[in-house]
């Protein structure tokens, strides 16, 4: 009798400790289709972000290649609204992986998960493989459901990973994620003074609508994109604010309508605005575009036939192996196109966020590719300027060039040991594509929080 009893709690411990390690084991990759042999394991899989089980967001989640419990666990999120965090964060920039040619995966020499545990996050809800059960909840998606939905994910996603807990966390991104970003980041602070539970420890990237948007003018004249006379109507007749915020209210006048005109001619179809050195062919992927570069004359770069992720992810091998199912959509696409999003929130200026978290003790960094004219560097570098200005931080490290590989990788200024502007040099509006060595010189740096180099 007493035997059995044992025996029964024996049981019952062990399929408890089996159920547990199954959670995040049922996640694991065993192998993605023509990916080379590589030492760390990768995650991927959904977690329930409410109580009905309605709503589910997807993960992908890379432990870092050498000594994981040792590294601090960084998130990254891509912009858009709408755009997907696996395929362009993860396949096209910082990710271990990029897909090749004929369907196979190549390594990617200077992916991030060389100096962290990295979490790429299809968000909000209708991105990507995340999805609704209820096809309701993709309208109105705004920056505050954005913000509460990534909290409770990573509420719930410590469950699967227990171990990542108490881990040094930062918070990364690009673009639009500007406003994911501080948002959730205060959002986390809020939440650590009942319970401590994220233990926040840094965030990079940033948007302000007005200081962001008129930058462009100056950029695209500056690189020879637009004519003296066209930036001259583009600064006073209307400018790139203005435009953008009539459009979304589709009220937008003759004026606008006609300036807008003259600088779509001039700066060409065939320039890529999120880098403008660059040749076209860039594929879909890098285009965040929804809300950043609204079109009155819809601006596709259409001239690439191949896109080699978003076939990937389209296999279904790809989507077994990724434990990933379409839910409500026929094919896996870089930016949604049934969620709904809340464009006017673009106008929300988050670097007040910016300056609550810096107040809480939180490193920041900002930083711009420098041949990127949706949000130029000369924007997000006045941003900063202002920022620090407002929460009186004196400049630690002045305007200085910063070193990668033996190169100028880019410039940077710090203010207050805690906020910290940098450019990197040569790279697109998705710096780690374009400019991979100098953006990964870039995020150890910021995780390590040391100064970039200043020297070679
Ligand atoms: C979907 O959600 C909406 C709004 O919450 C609700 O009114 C509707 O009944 C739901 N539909 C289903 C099928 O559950
Ligand atoms: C842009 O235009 C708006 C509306 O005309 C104006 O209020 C704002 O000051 C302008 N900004 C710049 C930087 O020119």
């Amino acid at each position: 009798m007493e035997t059995t009893i044992v025996k029964m709690i024996a049981l019952a411990l062990l399929t408890q400790a089996i159920a547990i390690a199954c959670f995040s084991i049922d996640d694991r990759i065993s192998q993605l289709p023509g990916q080379p042999q590589v030492s760390f394991q990768h995650f991927s899989g959904y977690v329930s972000v409410d109580d009905k089980k309605e709503r589910s967001l997807f993960y992908y989640f890379v432990e870092a290649e050498f000594d994981p419990a040792s590294k601090p666990l960084v998130l990254w999120l891509n912009g858009g609204p709408g755009c997907s965090s696996l395929g362009v964060g993860a396949f096209s920039e910082n990710g271990p992986f990029r897909p090749s040619g004929n369907n196979v995966l190549v390594r990617n020499e200077y992916s991030w998960n060389r100096e962290a545990n990295m979490l790429y996050l299809e968000s909000p809800i209708g991105v990507g493989f995340s999805y609704s059960a209820n096809s309701s909840s993709y309208e109105g998606v705004n920056d505050k459901i954005t913000a509460w939905d990534n909290l409770v994910f990573l509420k719930n996603w410590f469950l699967k990973f227990p171990q990542y807990k108490d881990r040094s966390l930062y918070i990364t991104g690009e673009s639009y994620a500007g406003h994911y970003i501080p948002q959730l980041a205060e959002l986390l602070l809020q939440f650590n003074k009942k319970e401590k539970l994220f233990n926040l420890k840094g965030i990079a990237a940033i948007l302000e609508f007005a200081t962001d948007f008129n930058s462009r003018a100056e950029f695209f004249w500056s690189h020879g994109l637009i004519s003296d006379t066209t930036y001259g109507v583009f600064t006073s007749a209307c400018n790139y604010s203005r435009y953008v915020s009539e459009y979304y209210r589709s009220s937008l006048s003759p004026i606008c309508s006609r300036v807008m005109s003259l600088v779509t001619t001039e700066t060409s179809k065939f320039v890529d605005k999120y880098d403008v050195t660059l040749d076209v062919c860039i594929s879909s992927v890098m285009s965040q575009s929804k809300v950043l570069n609204p079109q009155q004359v819809s601006e596709t770069i259409d001239v690439c036939v191949e896109d080699e992720t978003v076939n990937y992810l389209n296999r279904k091998d790809v989507q077994k192996a990724l434990h990933a199912r379409l839910i409500g959509v026929n094919r896996w696409l870089v930016c949604s196109n049934i969620l709904d999003y809340e464009l006017l929130d673009v106008e929300i200026p988050t670097i007040n966020v910016v300056g609550r978290i810096i107040k809480e003790g939180i490193p920041v960094l900002v930083y711009s590719g420098d041949q990127d004219s949706v949000i130029p560097l000369t924007g997000s570098r006045k941003l900063v300027h202002r920022l620090a200005q407002e929460l009186k931080l004196t400049t630690t490290t002045s305007y200085r060039v910063w070193f990668a590989g033996m190169q100028v990788g880019g410039w940077t200024q710090v203010y207050g040991n805690i906020l910290s502007f940098a450019t990197i040099r040569g790279a697109s509006h998705e710096a780690p594509f374009s400019q991979p060595e100098r953006s990964l010189v870039l995020f150890k740096a910021f995780l390590e929080g040391r100064p970039l180099p200043e020297e070679f």
